[in-house]
């Protein structure tokens, strides 16, 4: 078997022994006190039943009350219908952060367990294993919804085709269903040095994005991580297609009502990335008290209570998982009694914003990537 550099595998036996013919210890093994094994057997006997009894105990307090089958709750929309007329499956698996080695897989396992939305990146660096994966399994290609976006060197006119080209060629498709602006800042070619008169102005870049889905490159294009400003900015040029899409961080911690609500009245849906709030604030988000309680009361797992209320609030969820028990769970999404989905929409909306990423400190950005220049 093989590991990637990032591991290196265990020694399985003491490769010594075989020299020396035997996996004997050579010092003398040190005789115990019987009182010292006595006193130990004790304590475990008295902490083990301790510990399950507390644990249990924590369980019970935290599912008190009836609790609902799950299989009584509603379905929620497993599409929405995009200005194109295509039909966009509301949960997705997500790639970010799935790293090389594991992303097939997981890949694979989605597609086996139903999934067939996929949301990638160039700038993941795993599109090629992506591909691979689609490839393997059997699927049709018309039944995948493939989203990979532009990164933010290659804003130059001249690169994009070249950079959307590069994930076609990666994922083995000649076609994508969203193409996106990844992110409303352009970088100086191959540096991340900002290249201002390209982010000032994203419409040449959205110019030869029509361009390439009238190419039949591309079935629809969207943006990410632009707020409001920066779409009425794109959207006051003359645009032949509007965004399908802005794929944003939604989560818990950041539920941007405001930019949900705007979204609506203009007609743009939101995907939301980082549902569970990233490998950084999974745990937290799983515990939260409002979040743990809908799960008891409704039978179902606390991270089907957060990605159920992401489609809920009309979004798509594009949570990501490279385990397959979570891959499956998190496709299982519910219709949250009305007073569950408020409860929680209120605790999520009643505490100060925390985004999970914001990159502009790191790409020394002279602006908040969310607030504008
Ligand atoms: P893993 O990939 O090891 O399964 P987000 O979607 O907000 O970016 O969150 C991703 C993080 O949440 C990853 O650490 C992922 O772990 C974890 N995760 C995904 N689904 C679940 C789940 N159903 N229960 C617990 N943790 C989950």
């Amino acid at each position: 078997m093989s590991f990637s550099q990032k591991y290196h595998q265990l020694p399985t036996f003491d490769k010594h022994a075989g020299e020396h013919g035997s996996l004997q210890r050579k010092v003398p093994r040190k005789r115990r006190s019987p009182f010292l094994v006595i006193a130990i057997i004790m304590l475990l006997g008295v902490s083990i039943p301790c510990i399950r009894m507390a644990r249990s105990r924590a369980l019970l307090s935290a599912c008190h009350g009836p609790q609902r089958n799950s299989s009584t709750l509603a379905n929620l929309p497993s599409h929405y219908t995009l200005p194109s007329g295509d039909k966009i499956p509301s949960v997705a698996l997500g790639v970010w952060q799935a790293s090389q080695g594991e992303v097939g897989n997981a890949v694979k396992t989605a597609l086996s367990t139903g999934y067939r939305h996929i949301d990638g990146a160039w700038i993941y660096r795993n599109e090629e294993e992506v591909g691979q994966a689609l490839k393997a399994s059997s699927v049709p290609r018309e039944e995948l919804w493939l989203t990979s976006k532009l990164w933010n060197t290659f804003h130059a006119p001249e690169d994009i085709e070249a950079a959307l080209d590069q994930s076609l060629t990666k994922l083995g498709t000649d076609y994508l269903d969203l193409y996106l602006i990844h992110w409303p800042v352009a970088f100086k070619e191959g540096t991340t040095v900002l290249d201002e008169d390209l982010t000032a102005d994203p419409y040449p870049t959205w110019q030869k994005l029509e361009e390439l889905v009238d190419k039949g490159k591309i079935r629809n294009i969207g943006i990410s991580n632009f707020n409001i400003r920066r779409i009425q900015n794109l959207t006051a040029n003359n645009l032949k297609y509007q965004p399908a899409v802005n794929q944003v961080e939604l989560n818990f911690w950041n539920p941007q009502p405001e930019l949900l609500q705007w979204s609506k009245e203009n007609g743009l849906l939101l995907e939301a990335y980082s549902p569970l709030g990233s490998d950084k604030q999974v745990g937290k988000s799983l515990s939260v008290p409002e979040v743990k309680d809908i799960a008891c009361k409704l039978g179902i797992t606390p991270a089907q209570v957060i990605i159920s209320w992401s489609v809920q609030r009309g979004t798509i969820v594009l949570p990501k998982s490279v385990t397959p028990s979570r891959i499956a769970e998190n496709l299982a999404v519910f219709e949250l009694p009305q007073e569950d989905f408020e409860r929680l929409e209120t605790a999520a909306t009643s505490h100060p914003p925390q985004r999970v990423v914001n990159p502009s400190a790191g790409w020394k950005l002279p602006f908040d990537v969310f607030d504008g220049q």
